[in-house]
């Protein structure tokens, strides 16, 4: 059979028609900002592996946060960088903690209109530099870390977090983390679970960020294995069960079929992490004169929607917002 008549060509031939006929939007509101606080510094220091991106002093995160939602970007995701560390990672729940303080000075500033989400690990909080405390041979204790979650957890909230995104990857750790919160208090807290999270070499940059780098071995007995696609499904899985809202792959770009199949089996809120490494790579290749940022960066963010992701964490939120206005 032939279609004599039909030609792919005909709905593209004009800029109008694209647009009109487009499948996937790119919007602001599908984009994260992801935000750097950090305690005892009295201005905002750029990341030198991240071009246009700072570790935030609590006054300029609050005037990044009212560009962002200027820009119409509904939401950010706050880590905190403390100023000092520990081996139990204490800032973490403090209630004084970096974090802590940004989350309220960010909803007292910006309101009901704009979400809040707190990333939730111990990795720049400890001076080991793992997601979580150690034992006596020096592997992580999953069942005590856990009960730590669940007190980071609370302290967020109690901040003014809107959503909790869990990214240390211990084993019930969503389970833990929604038990503390409905007995604080917190039972209308959403958890965003960091469900299929791969040990990956994309994090480098992030780990200047967050001055969270591993200070011995690595995090391959925790995080998914990028070979690995049903292990991930299945963790996946687990989190919902746990009590997970939504669910977040990461990263992105690398692992597109995990996206597409997370948010076809589970119908769930979907959310990419489109990483650090992911941004340096193409900013690097920008600065060059090897690509175009601002047309890579667009593609990029619509082929991860496209794959499925409802929501984009993105260190590209704010120019990607300004390029779609
Ligand atoms: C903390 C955490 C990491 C990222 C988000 N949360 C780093 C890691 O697991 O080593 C990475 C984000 C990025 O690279 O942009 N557990």
């Amino acid at each position: 059979m032939s279609f004599p008549t039909q030609r792919s060509q005909r709905l593209r031939s004009t800029s109008a028609l694209r647009r009109v006929f487009a499948e996937t939007r790119l919007t602001p509101d599908s984009l994260v900002a992801p935000l750097f606080v950090k305690g005892g510094i009295a201005e905002r220091t750029p990341i030198a592996s991240m071009p246009g991106h700072f570790q935030h002093t609590l006054e300029s995160v609050v005037k990044e946060g009212r560009e962002l939602a200027e820009r119409g970007i509904g939401a950010a995701i706050v880590f905190g960088v403390p100023e000092a560390k520990d081996p139990r990672g204490k800032g973490a729940y403090d209630a004084s903690g970096i974090a802590q303080r940004a989350l309220s000075a960010l909803k007292d500033e910006l309101g009901d209109g704009f979400v809040c989400i707190a990333d939730l690990c111990m990795c720049s909080y400890t001076d080991h530099g793992h997601c979580g405390i150690l034992d006596e041979s020096s592997s992580i204790d999953n069942d005590e870390t856990i009960d730590l979650y669940g007190r980071i957890a609370s302290s967020q909230a109690k901040a003014g977090a809107d959503v909790v995104a869990p990214s240390g990857m211990m084993d019930g750790q969503v389970a833990a983390i929604r038990s503390a919160l409905d007995a604080r208090g917190h039972r209308n807290t959403p958890i965003l679970a960091y469900a299929a999270k791969f040990a990956s070499s994309f994090y480098g940059p992030f780990r200047d960020a967050a001055e969270g780098a591993p200070q011995f071995g690595d995090r391959k007995t925790y995080q998914a294995d990028s070979a690995n696609a049903d292990a991930a499904l299945r963790d996946a899985a687990l989190d919902l069960e746990e009590g997970a809202d939504a669910l977040m792959v990461k990263p992105a770009l690398g692992y597109l079929d995990i996206v597409a199949a997370v948010k076809q089996r589970f119908e769930v809120p979907t959310v990419a992490y489109n990483v650090s490494g992911e941004y340096s790579m193409l900013m690097a290749a920008a600065e060059r004169g090897w690509i175009d940022e601002r047309s890579a960066a667009l593609e990029v963010l619509l082929s991860i929607r496209r794959a499925g992701a409802d929501l984009v964490i993105t260190y590209h939120a704010k120019k990607a917002a300004e390029w779609l206005a």
